[in-house]
């Protein structure tokens, strides 16, 4: 147990350093990952058709030019071991290998990704990686993979300490470096021992809890650990809800930064079980907290509304941020008009962006619109509490980065071939350059549009519809010696 603090205190230190020098150095991730992976649509059921023709729908829609780079594949891809050690990939499945799919997705300008489980195996039961970290890593490289997703299935109880679980997955972090080919680092361990004070400084994301399911709030037997269990959670489980996963999140947003995030898991938007509202607020809350970006949607079945959501270039704008810092909860009340699962609550979620500007996000998981507001003092206290922060003096003009959200027609355009996203990344130097733009470009594509401002000490207000957001960007207005 003190050797166990010992190395928590350490991890702590090298990831105050690391805040600098990217911990990994493989120059991935310096903002959240994009892109598709194959689960929650495919499940074991994935083959290069059904890849292919999602990474070239990807390209058609504009999804690629938006910042969706990665196509990854989950579990059951492979076909086990050869005689000498090496995974091999179901030829039935990948007939041209899992090589011969890479090189495809490559020709269209994105990346693949893989998977495999830090055990004897994967959660499918093909062979996992546990003992195999070199060889594994070798072949992959070999085959041209960008990406590794590393579950936590079969992993012979080689956990219960901090210690325990970074000798696991940092065994595989060193075979990925060793074989000299980037390959972003994403590990899948749900959370367990508290991989926000480890991972940092080994792999490029880490999952924070038990898996999401399309489950806005109510709670599953299956995902046991509630909000402050979750700092230590023994059983991380599956369907947990938006809620719950964002509710064990919020406690340890500042250990993510460029390089290494906080993974609230995979995007469930448009899988069909949460509305629109609820769906704007997930996409809305894992932008703001820097959570990958991963979409994991039928595209050949997408509609108009689901493409207007993931299309939404203002909130991917604050997931792309260059400060790369997540909001922080500054409250959280219980409200008395639950739903049918007794569950009524509302946040205010802040942080800062680049340019000096401010994210505010409003969150209604109460079950009536209603009105909600927090002061500039509220907004700015990470800055400096009680009031006393510069910001609380200024005026700020208030943008709402879902009024400009694309109408249903333009999507049904988009799908349909005779339109394309407003926001032309290609002509603008490419999703990475608009994103990371200083100070951001006021343009309506990437600010929403301004529904107001704010005085000096004021408050802001919005209408939140119920399980829903008011997601807002404060830009401070310009002072009589600016505009001189
Ligand atoms: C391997 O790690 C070293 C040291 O951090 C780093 O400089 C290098 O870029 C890494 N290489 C890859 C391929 O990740
Ligand atoms: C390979 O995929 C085919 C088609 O899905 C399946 O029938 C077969 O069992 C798989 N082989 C292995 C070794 O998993
Ligand atoms: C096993 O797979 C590796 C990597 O693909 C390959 O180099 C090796 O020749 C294979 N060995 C056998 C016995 O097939
Ligand atoms: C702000 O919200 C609080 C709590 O809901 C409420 O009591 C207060 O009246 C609101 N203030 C304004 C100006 O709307
Ligand atoms: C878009 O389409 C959906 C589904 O048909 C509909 O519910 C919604 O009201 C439409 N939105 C607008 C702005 O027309
Ligand atoms: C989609 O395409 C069909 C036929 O190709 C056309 O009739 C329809 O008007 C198009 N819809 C939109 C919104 O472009
Ligand atoms: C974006 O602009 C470029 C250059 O003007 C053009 O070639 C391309 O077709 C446009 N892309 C889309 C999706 O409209
Ligand atoms: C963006 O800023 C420019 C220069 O300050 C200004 O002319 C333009 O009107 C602004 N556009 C929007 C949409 O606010």
């Amino acid at each position: 147990m003190i050797f166990n603090k010992f190395v928590t205190i350490f991890v702590i230190i090298a990831s105050y350093q690391t805040a600098t020098v990217l911990a990994l150095n493989n120059g991935l991730a310096i903002t959240p990952q994009m892109g598709w992976n194959t689960w929650s649509s495919f499940g074991c059921n994935l083959n290069s058709d059904v890849i292919l023709d999602t990474a070239n729908k990807i390209v058609q829609y504009g999804f690629r030019d938006l910042g969706y780079e990665y196509i990854i594949l989950d579990d059951c891809w492979s076909a086990g071991r050869n005689s000498s050690g090496y995974l091999m990939p179901n030829m039935t499945k990948f007939p041209g290998g899992i090589s011969g799919l890479a090189d495809k997705i490559h020709d269209l300008g994105m990346k693949i990704g893989i998977y495999s489980s830090a055990g004897t195996m994967t959660c499918a039961r093909y062979s996992g990686s546990l003992g195999y970290e070199q060889k594994d890593a070798d072949v992959w490289a070999s085959w041209g993979v960008d990406y590794l997703k590393y579950d936590n299935c079969f992993n012979e109880g080689e956990e219960g300490t901090a210690q325990i679980s970074y000798n696991r997955y940092n065994a595989m972090g060193q075979a990925l470096n060793k074989t000299g080919r980037p390959m972003l680092y994403s590990m899948c361990n749900w959370g367990m021992d508290g991989p926000w004070n480890f991972a940092p400084t080994i792999a490029n994301s880490w999952r924070t809890s038990g898996d999401l399911s399309d489950i806005f709030d109510r709670d599953d037997p299956q995902c046991p650990c509630a909000e402050l269990d979750g700092l230590d959670c023994k059983v991380a489980g599956y369907q947990c809800s938006l809620t719950n996963v964002l509710n064990k999140a919020v406690y340890y947003p500042s250990k993510a930064f460029p390089g290494a995030w906080n993974d609230l898991d995979l995007l469930q938007v448009g899988n069909g079980a949460m509305t629109d509202d609820e769906y704007i607020a997930h996409f809305s809350i894992w932008a703001a907290m820097k959570s990958p970006m991963i979409m994991t949607n039928v595209l050949a079945k997408i509609d108009p509304q689901t493409l207007s959501i993931l299309q939404n270039t203002a909130v991917l704008a604050v997931s792309q941020d260059s400060v790369g810092s997540s909001v922080t909860r500054r409250w959280r009340y219980f409200v008395d008009d639950t739903d049918v699962f007794g569950k009524g609550e509302i946040q205010l979620l802040t942080g800062g962006l680049s340019g000096g500007d401010q994210l505010v996000l409003f969150f209604n998981a109460g079950s009536k619109d209603r009105e909600m507001n927090a002061s500039l003092s509220e907004i700015f206290w990470e800055d400096a509490p009680r009031g006393t922060a510069p910001q609380v003096q200024q005026s700020w003009d208030i943008y709402d980065l879902w009024a400009n959200r694309i109408s249903n027609a333009t999507a049904l355009a988009i799908i349909n071939g005779t339109a394309s996203n407003p926001l032309n990344m290609t002509e603008l130097g490419g999703a990475r350059q608009v994103y990371s733009q200083v100070p951001p470009s006021n343009s309506t594509a990437l600010m929403g549009s301004k529904v107001g401002s704010v005085k000096p000490s004021g408050s802001v207000l919005a209408k939140v519809k119920s399980h829903g957001v008011a997601m807002l960007r404060l830009r401070a207005q310009p002072t009589r010696k600016d505009e001189l």
